[in-house]
């Protein structure tokens, strides 16, 4: 096992006009799990390659262990790599695949078997060790190509969209079973997606990217639910962040929301924004939402904006309702059963720690200590 540093690894294609990646730089921990998400094209997958050894950056060092390995090939780096397209052999065995890198190593054969047996023990392959890829389920082949993965004991492991190839029931599956798995080996992981939920569900740190650098990396919830910049809120959840544009207004010497023409309370940090425009960020789920009308007077919880629902759409667990406040469509999280139909006014309000405030220019999240 052995932490992962990369330090501003800086990649241009020879047909490219643009930045791959564009000085990114990332420390995995030792027995760490990271994952990273962001839109096609962002760069994931030339990271994961760089780290790897089977790209070459124009600039910038990649340790592992400690070991200065950028200038080496990937054999020299203890890594081990599951791709997307699972490149497992067609004309191998599931025993022969499993064992195929551990054949080149020229491990002895009473270990090779032990280890293959005990991968496929792991990834529930025993049965299937002697049929041919073209006999499996995709699900399957994709366990195959895992298992040639883990059984080599490398000191990193590197995934790039392992699931894709799956359907979304497998998909689920599979990805409780490898947050299992890589936890039970305990291996450093290096894992790339563009599926937001998966990566909340396997990292123990998420790092969002976009246009070849790394926007915000955290814990899952610290990034979905403090995002540095507009575009990771946007990029996770699902719903992704609602955004709408506020002034903000001190009243006495509380500052207030204006949106649209009703005023929302505001967190005491927003006094430095006085007369200033925001972007309010606020996820479905911390919007509260009643049929009635609020309670009004002396007493009565302030805040609650009018808003007309445009869509119902119940999920099972929850009622997602896409409703317009003022000029702005919000996505809002109503209780299973909620009462509201299409054209109906329904009221909102959201506890002023829920929201998120954002430059209306940059993007950037506003400093808010
Ligand atoms: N072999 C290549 N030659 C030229 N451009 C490439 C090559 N591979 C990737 N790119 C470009 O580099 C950028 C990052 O690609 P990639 O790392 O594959 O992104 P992701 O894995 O996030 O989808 C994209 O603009 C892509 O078109
Ligand atoms: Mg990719």
């Amino acid at each position: 096992m052995a932490e992962v540093v990369v330090r501003n690894l800086v990649k241009t294609y020879a047909a490219s006009a643009h930045r791959a990646t564009d000085d990114v730089s990332l420390e995995v921990a030792d027995g760490e799990f990271v994952v990273l998400v962001g839109p096609s094209g962002c760069g994931k997958t030339t990271l994961l390659r760089m780290v790897a050894g089977l790209e070459t950056p124009d600039s910038g060092t990649v340790h592992i262990g400690g070991r200065d390995v950028t200038g080496l090939p990937a054999r020299q780096r203890r890594v081990s790599m599951v791709f997307q397209s699972y490149a497992i052999f067609p004309h191998m065995r599931v025993r022969q695949n499993i064992g195929f890198g551990l054949a080149m190593r020229k491990v002895d054969r009473q270990e090779l078997e032990r280890r293959v047996q005990r991968a496929a023990e792991l990834l529930q392959l025993e049965d299937y060790l002697d049929r041919f890829p073209a006999q499996l389920s995709g699900g399957q082949r994709q366990r195959v190509a895992v298992a040639r993965a883990i059984v080599v004991d490398a000191d990193v492991l590197l995934m790039d969209e392992p699931l894709s190839n799956l359907d979304a029931l497998l998909r689920l599956q599979f990805r409780t079973e490898l947050k299992k798995l890589v936890r039970q080996l305990g291996t450093t992981t290096l894992y790339v997606t563009h599926d937001q939920a998966e990566a909340m569900s396997l990292g123990d740190r998420v790092a969002v990217m976009r246009d070849g650098r790394i926007a915000q990396i955290g814990t899952p919830l610290a990034v979905y639910d403090r995002p540095d910049e507009q575009f990771v809120g946007g990029f996770l959840g699902a719903p992704p962040m609602n955004f709408f544009p506020a002034q903000v207004r001190l009243r006495g010497a509380d500052p207030q929301l204006v949106v649209g023409e009703d005023t929302w309370p505001a967190p005491a940090h927003l006094k430095a924004y006085a007369d200033r425009s925001v972007l309010v960020g606020v996820r479905a789920e911390n919007i509260q939402v009643t049929a009635d009308p609020p309670a009004a007077g002396p007493g009565a919880q302030p805040g609650w904006s009018a808003a007309v629902v445009e869509v119902v759409e119940p999920t099972g667990a929850a009622v997602l309702l896409t409703v317009r406040l003022d000029t702005h469509q919000l996505k809002v999280q109503a209780p299973p059963g909620f009462p509201a139909r299409p054209d109906d006014t329904v009221w909102l309000r959201s506890a002023p720690e829920m929201l998120r405030f954002f430059d209306p220019e940059t993007s950037l999240a506003l400093v808010t200590t």
